[in-house]
């Protein structure tokens, strides 16, 4: 029998080439996947422990939110906050920051009628139009703590602690603290006076960003990234001498705390951060050697924001947080190949196994074993290389003589040696296996 001639569809290609993600964008897979869903379960973990509840809140904010939160005249504001007006008329932004967000729910929802000090954390995407290059994203992830409540040193310095133990329980093993204090707005309106007077004669030197902060938010200048700029900024008069006495105490407390914790730092007197709402402490977290500190990106910055809440119509409430870049942390991975390692690896030849090995599956998952298995898979050998690749200490075969008999082959994966068991015992047996193996 002859076959009826294929018809020949010509689909015209919709796109010359094919659509690539929005530029200063990414998609986040495997393996990185493994390394972004570990440092939520670390933060996820370390928040309870703190004390941090979790916060949802919107990606889309009113704009003026960010103009008055962050502020204008920051780069965040001025330059990279995306922002857009509705068909109704109002104007939005982008979240490119969390704090704000949480400072408006926090006013919205009245949380100073909650328990004293009111923690919170979130894990969320964030946009800033910043031009892409290495750890700068269009869109980018961040884990955000903030901490409303009174204003004592050990706060600054408990934050502090937390971001550390979240970086190194990732694995980065090289990182360091730089601190800094920017004071109140009292010690500032004294040092801006005196960087002004510094600057007042090198004007012509300055990158055209800087001449615009001259006249505009003088402090930004020693924000500048630009080679030149950054060369005038190391004869700057230095914010930590025109401190008033509150928060000169206030700052030597921390850092006492900081040394009774442990905690390696190095005083930046430059680092103002970059954006407008910090008053006293400000830190950031830098990935390598102190030496390297100009160059290191930061993993994470934060600081005390006492006034925020008070100029967006909130309460008084002091307050003071922190946010880790994601991506900078997954870029650091210390070990960029995250492996996958397994408990137990379940392996089966044939039909009547593999529906045996669909409920089984289901009692190892109750009894939180990490398995791998791959129902897709016949071939043993194949099935005990992935148990291989996964590093399982054990793999476990079932076949149609097994299944016939309920019973079920244990493999040492180290030593080769297997032993058939009862199908019943497996999963106590495994665990067994496992605790002897752990202690
Ligand atoms: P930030 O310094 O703007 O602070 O951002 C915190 C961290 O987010 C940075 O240290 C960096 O790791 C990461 N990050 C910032 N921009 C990008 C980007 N374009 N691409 C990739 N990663 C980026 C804040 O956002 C403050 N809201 C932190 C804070 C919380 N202060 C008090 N509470």
């Amino acid at each position: 029998m002859s076959r009826p001639p294929k018809k020949k569809i010509r689909k015209k290609k919709l796109f010359k080439e094919p659509l690539q993600s929005p530029k200063g964008t990414h998609d986040i897979f495997y393996p990185e996947i493994l390394h972004f869903t570990r440092l939520e379960r670390i933060c996820s973990e370390l928040a309870e422990f703190f004390g941090y509840k979790r916060i949802e809140v919107p990606v889309i904010e009113n704009k003026a939110l960010f103009e008055h939160g962050v502020g204008i005249g920051t780069d965040i504001v001025d330059k990279e906050t995306y922002t857009f007006q509705t068909k109704g008329g109002d104007w939005l932004s982008l979240r490119p920051e969390f704090t704000s967000g949480i400072v408006r729910s926090y006013i919205q929802n009245s949380m100073d009628n909650w328990p004293e000090p009111v923690k919170l954390w979130s894990w969320g995407p964030l946009f800033r139009y910043e031009n892409p290059q290495a750890g700068r994203y269009r869109q980018f992830w961040q884990a955000d703590f903030e901490f409303f409540g009174p204003l004592d040193p050990i706060v600054d310095a408990e934050l502090i602690l937390l971001a550390t133990k979240i970086v190194k329980i990732f694995g980065i093993k090289q990182s360091f603290v730089e601190i800094n204090s920017i004071g109140c707005p009292e010690c500032r309106a004294n040092y801006r006076k005196v960087l002004k007077q510094y600057y007042h004669t090198k004007t012509r030197k300055l990158c055209s960003d800087c001449k615009v902060r001259f006249k505009k938010n003088i402090l930004r200048l020693l924000d500048c990234k630009n080679e030149t700029c950054q060369e005038i900024k190391k004869g700057a008069p230095e914010i930590l001498n025109y401190l008033c006495k509150d928060c000169s105490s206030h700052f030597q407390k921390v850092i006492e705390y900081l040394d009774l914790l442990g905690i390696a730092y190095i005083l930046n007197p430059q680092l103002v951060r970059g954006l407008d709402y910090y008053n006293r402490t400000v830190f950031e977290l830098k990935a390598g050697l102190a030496e390297d500190a100009a160059k290191a990106p930061a993993l994470l910055g934060g600081g005390r924001f006492d006034y925020l809440m008070k100029l967006l119509s909130g309460p008084d409430v002091p307050a003071c947080g922190f946010a880790i870049g994601v991506e900078r942390m997954i870029e650091l991975a210390a070990n960029k190949e995250e492996n996958e390692d397994v408990d137990v690896y379940l392996a089966q030849i044939g039909d009547s196994a593999r529906h045996k090995l669909i409920v089984l599956l289901e009692e190892f998952r109750k009894a939180k074993i990490k398995i791998g298995f791959d129902l897709a898979r016949d071939s043993l050998k194949a099935q005990l290389k992935s148990a291989d690749r996964l590093d399982a200490p054990f793999a476990l075969i079932l076949g149609q003589e097994e299944v016939l008999h309920d019973k079920i082959i244990i493999r040492d994966m180290k030593s080769s040696l297997q032993e058939t068991i009862n199908l019943a015992d497996v999963v106590e047996e495994v665990k067994k296996r496992l605790a002897k193996l752990k202690s």
